[in-house]
């Protein structure tokens, strides 16, 4: 059985994928192209300076270094001043009981996201308590699909990967999933998960079992 759970954030307790679009395409429009949801699905589970370089393809925009850092930069402050305005009604349907369940039946959770901003969307949802480990884009150097977060976190667990299973809403991230020996449940639709050992809508499915 399930000895640990890892569940991703944006996407699977929380949808902030919203508020990161709003932001990438606010950048887009102020270098003059159009960023669809179609070109954000892309950016899912993504880190953000990965973000920012597929964002530039799609404008067909070069730019240096510095101008890169200023354009990240920028993105968050507008997606931080979104965030703020968060509050636990907009936890995911089934996402908090999902997580008291697994926590009475003494599974032990973590957190693996690619977001820096991750421990600040925790307190504002204030379910900081429910994770027995956090790691999030300020712990980890290489961004999904490589497996390093879920590593990470099954380690902050002491267990094997094996003895965890992944929660992920994106295709990078249930590739990672898998990478690092896990199994994953896919959130979302099967014709993109494909890879995920089964998928579910929400977790809120997961609560009858
Ligand atoms: C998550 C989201 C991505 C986001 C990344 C980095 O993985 O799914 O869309 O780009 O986190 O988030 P951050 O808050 O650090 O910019
Ligand atoms: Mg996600």
């Amino acid at each position: 059985g399930m000895k640990g759970a890892i569940f991703d954030l944006d996407g699977v307790i929380v949808d902030t994928a919203k508020y990161h679009f709003l932001a990438w395409r606010s950048l887009a429009e102020k270098l003059g192209f159009e960023f669809t949801e179609a070109h954000n699905e892309r950016l899912k589970g993504v880190s953000r300076v990965e973000s920012l370089r597929i964002l530039l393809e799609v404008g067909g925009i070069e730019a240096t270094e510095e101008e890169r850092l200023m354009m990240a930069d920028n993105k968050n402050k507008e997606y931080v001043n979104y965030i703020s305005q968060l509050d636990p009604s907009e936890i995911l349907p089934g996402a908090k009981e999902y997580l008291e369940i697994l926590r009475s039946q003494g599974v032990k959770i973590a957190l693996g996201s690619a977001s820096k901003n991750a421990e600040f969307i925790l307190s504002k949802l204030n379910i900081t308590d429910l994770f027995d480990a956090v790691i999030d884009g300020t712990k980890v150097s290489k961004a999904k699909p490589d497996p390093e977060v879920f590593l990470q976190a099954s380690t902050a667990l002491q267990l094997d990967p094996s003895q965890c299973v992944v929660f992920e809403d994106a295709e990078a991230g249930v590739q990672a999933g898998k990478a690092a020996g896990c199994q994953v449940v896919g959130i979302g639709s099967p014709d993109i998960l494909k890879e995920a050992d089964i998928v579910v809508a929400g977790l809120y499915e997961l609560l009858a079992q």
